[in-house]
């Protein structure tokens, strides 16, 4: 199967878990559903569950199984973008090509909209009959709760408006990225990979190595595109960072530095899955497109 038509079938196949998963959870506070509803199904192009299903794959595990830790990492995924767009944050006004969750509704329901998709993420991982078992359950949610938290992605946004107006060096801008985006991305892999019972030490090396890559290179590319894309193909507002006076690799080494940077990023990935063989070929072509996407 070609990856665009990977891509898609994985894109379709998530959009209807996480559909499944709000029915059951319907809420009785109406405003709240539709804010965390809005900022599920704007349009992300949901890389993060497509490294779920393609790590599982490449493993041999029962795709059916990707789709909690997949429906998971994209909620919490979707709750920190909501808040990063917050006034508080980044004060962004448009996500996907719509206005941010905040301006479509309010502030006080978009902080509630990231709350309630924080915490639903780990009911659907800790929900009964998933067809894991408890030991895989818990590693997913330990994975995804250490990704997510003070040492992952929270952190690396605390690190992200620390250095606001301020010269950073190398170190700490790598930090930050890997912290602010490269954990959930790791996340992703590592859940993947624990949808397969009996995944090797080495293999989960293997894979660590080649999320860290690809983590970092993803927020690379974001820095690039912020620079040389326009608003339109990005569905958010282009220069922001520059506007905000935020460290990014760009602003550090200059465009073609950036894009040396995510070009090394991508052989260290492709480097790293070589003891998988050919099974890991949707993971290679996903490293490919996160350094070549336009948006
Ligand atoms: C945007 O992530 C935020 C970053 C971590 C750079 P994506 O580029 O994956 O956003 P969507 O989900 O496709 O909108
Ligand atoms: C966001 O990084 C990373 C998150 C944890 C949400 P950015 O602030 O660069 O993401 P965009 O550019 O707004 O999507
Ligand atoms: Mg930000
Ligand atoms: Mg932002
Ligand atoms: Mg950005």
């Amino acid at each position: 199967m070609s990856f665009v038509d990977y891509s898609q079938a994985c894109k379709i196949r998530v959009d209807n878990a996480l559909k499944q998963q709000v029915d059951i959870n319907s809420a009785h506070a109406k405003q709240l559903q539709a804010a965390a509803e809005y900022s599920l199904f704007n349009g992300g192009k949901r890389i993060r569950p497509l490294l779920v299903y393609a790590t599982a794959q490449a493993l041999g595990a029962d795709v059916s199984h990707a789709d909690y830790p997949a429906v998971a990492v994209e909620m919490i995924h979707a709750y920190s973008l909501v808040h990063d767009d917050l006034p508080a944050m980044d004060d962004d006004d448009l996500r996907r090509g719509k206005p941010t969750c905040h301006i479509a509704f309010n502030e006080a329901t978009a902080i509630l909209a990231g709350d309630a998709l924080q915490t639903l993420a780990f009911s659907v991982l800790s929900q009964a009959n998933t067809g894991l078992s408890a030991q895989q359950q818990l590693s997913m949610i330990q994975i995804l709760a250490n990704s997510s938290g003070l040492v992952g992605m929270a952190g690396g946004q605390s690190l992200d408006l620390e250095a606001v107006d301020k010269e950073v060096d190398l170190e700490y801008l790598e930090n930050m990225h890997l912290h602010k985006t490269g954990a959930l991305i790791t996340a992703s892999v590592l859940m993947g990979a624990h949808c397969y019972k009996e995944v090797s030490s080495n293999t989960l090396t293997s894979l660590a190595s080649y999320a860290q890559a690809i983590g970092l290179a993803f927020q690379v590319q974001d820095d690039i595109l912020d620079v040389i894309s326009d608003t339109q193909t990005l569905g958010k507002t282009q220069g922001a960072d520059i506007a905000n006076n935020k460290p990014t690799y760009v602003s550090l080494l200059g465009l073609e530095g950036a894009q040396e940077k995510a070009q090394q990023l991508h052989q260290q990935a492709i480097d790293a899955l070589k003891p998988l063989g050919d099974r890991a070929c949707h993971l290679v072509d996903i490293a490919n497109y996160i350094i070549e996407r336009t948006h």
